[in-house]
């Protein structure tokens, strides 16, 4: 079965790609070949000429296949800002066909491909469209990320909301306990739980590392 996932979160550092990583080594232990997307990237280096982005690297590492980074991350940008901005100071317009393109080629190559957004649902990626444009026209469903801190109940309602405004079939949301001491975190993960009408896909708990091993054996995701 072809298929993928596109995972948002409920901000930018939120742990979407710590957990599309884990959800890789998840999907590939259950047999499946699968590679990482990260088509807009903002926050780049120069490595021997190609302004390359540490996500997107970490996702290309991670793949059942080597592929051209360029395949993965299209649209590279220099500067750790919003994306659309970061863009119009490059003088690029991020197009939705170009990274629907590399898509479909890296769809070809496996069952599964994992595309991981940039920033949260609403982000601009241009003028007029933005991270839910880019979901639709993927047709993948949504995976929503959400760290477990202050304020993640509002941030993890408000996100939902938009995602079901989008029409956009939601797999089902994932909590990332990246702040060790956080106060009542199993109370405000039983009330997101029940306050968003999807699947709970796993507790990512907090680790020193990035164990990707250990993380992906906390995530509960059946595929067809
Ligand atoms: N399970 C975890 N345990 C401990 N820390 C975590 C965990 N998951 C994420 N983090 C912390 O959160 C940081 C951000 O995670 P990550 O890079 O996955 O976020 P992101 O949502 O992909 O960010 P961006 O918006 O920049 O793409 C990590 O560098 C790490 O410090
Ligand atoms: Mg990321």
């Amino acid at each position: 079965m072809k298929g993928g996932f596109f995972i948002t979160g409920t901000d930018t550092g939120v742990g979407k790609t710590w957990t599309t990583v884990a959800l890789m080594r998840h999907l590939q232990k259950q047999g499946r070949s699968v590679l990482g997307m990260k088509p807009v990237a903002a926050g780049c280096t120069l490595n021997d000429g190609q302004w390359q982005n540490a996500d997107a690297l970490l996702l290309q590492e991670n793949g059942s296949l080597t592929v051209d980074y360029r395949c993965i991350n299209p649209y590279a940008l220099r500067d750790p800002v919003s994306p659309h901005i970061a863009a119009a100071q490059a003088d690029c317009n991020v197009q939705l066909e170009e990274i629907l393109r590399n898509f479909y080629h890296l769809r070809s190559l496996v069952d599964m491909v994992l595309v991981e957004g940039a920033g949260g649902w609403l982000a601009p990626l241009n003028d007029h469209q933005d991270i839910a444009d880019l979901a639709a026209v993927l047709e993948l469903p949504v995976i929503l990320v959400v760290a477990i801190r202050l304020g993640c109940i509002n941030h993890a309602r408000l996100s939902y909301r938009a995602i079901l405004a989008a029409s956009q079939p939601c797999a089902g949301w994932i909590a990332v306990c990246s702040e060790p001491n956080m106060l009542v975190r199993d109370e405000n993960i039983a009330t997101i739980r029940r306050a968003l009408d999807a699947p709970l896909l796993g507790v990512l708990p907090y680790t020193h590392y990035p164990d990707f091993n250990f993380l992906s054996k906390r995530l509960k995701l059946d595929v067809a």
